[in-house]
């Protein structure tokens, strides 16, 4: 097995290509680690895809911290990153710290939360409690409120330079990483040149130091994935064939077979 990837192995990987994927649990877990995946992410889009809600503001510290230690468990050589849910961080440094630790506590390596500027204290204060921080700008699923939807950002160029100042401004509190969520192929270039610390994208194009994607999206999971997503495989459908044939077998009478029976060891009478 290859060593354990570490957030300065990922912050060593500026300029070449980081691939992280989402998983929620401890099979995924073992299957994204298995292919060779670099960062593994314990999304709070886990809301979403896994516990059916309708955005991620549903996410709780319990849920996330649950799931952390699922994948935690999974997980042999990927670096092990878990999301900072909606309300963990922001009420104070104090609760960010403690949401930290409690993820941490979990098994995660580092966290990521979401936002610019002002919640660069924040970062620092995790990062000063032994935690590394990756930053997520661009669409923010938790603004989605204040942002009037999930549209793409950061298109103009003075979104870009804003995003970059926001950026420079997590990089300054500490990040190791920074996600950058369908911010525009020019945005998500300046920021990747000017910053010393990798960018990691998801539908923000192809110039970024790494790409990140959800696992329920890449495997045809997903009610109704994004348009930057990419399946690479309709699981979905699988799935479906594989329990509708179960159902078939138990009504025909073909399942269990001899095989998956056990005998007694003598005759049993009545
Ligand atoms: O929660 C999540 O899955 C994420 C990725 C989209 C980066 O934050």
């Amino acid at each position: 097995m290859r060593r354990k990837l570490t957030a300065r192995d990922i912050a060593r990987m500026k300029g070449g290509r980081i691939v992280a994927i989402t998983a929620y649990d401890y099979p995924t877990a073992r299957i994204v680690d298995e292919a060779g995946i670099d960062v593994v992410l314990v999304g709070d889009s886990l809301a979403m895809v896994v516990l059916g809600h309708p955005s991620t503001l549903q996410a709780t510290l319990d849920d996330m911290v649950r799931h952390t230690a699922a994948v935690a468990r999974g997980v042999r050589r990927a670096h092990l990153v878990a999301d900072m849910p909606f309300g963990s961080y922001e009420p104070s440094t104090s609760k960010a710290v403690e949401s930290a630790v409690a993820l941490a506590r979990a098994g995660a390596e580092a966290v990521k939360l979401e936002g610019g500027s002002e919640y660069a204290d924040r970062v620092r204060a995790i990062v000063n409690a032994g935690i590394p921080v990756m930053g997520h700008l661009g669409l923010t699923p938790q603004r989605h409120l204040r942002l009037g939807g999930y549209r793409p950002q950061a298109r103009r160029a003075s979104e870009a330079r804003e995003l970059l100042r926001e950026a420079e401004d997590l990089e300054q509190a500490g990040i190791y990483s920074l996600v950058l969520e369908f911010v525009s192929e020019e945005a998500a270039g300046l920021v990747t040149r000017r910053l010393s610390v990798p960018t990691i994208c998801i539908g923000s194009g192809r110039v970024c130091d790494g790409q990140i994607l959800v696992f329920h999206d890449v495997v045809g999971l997903s009610d109704s994935p994004p348009p930057f997503a990419k399946r690479y495989v309709n699981a979905r459908e699988v799935l479906l064939g594989a329990v509708k044939k179960y159902i078939e077998e138990v009504r025909k009478g073909l399942f269990p077979g001899e095989e998956h029976v056990v005998h007694a060891k003598e005759r049993i009478e009545g």
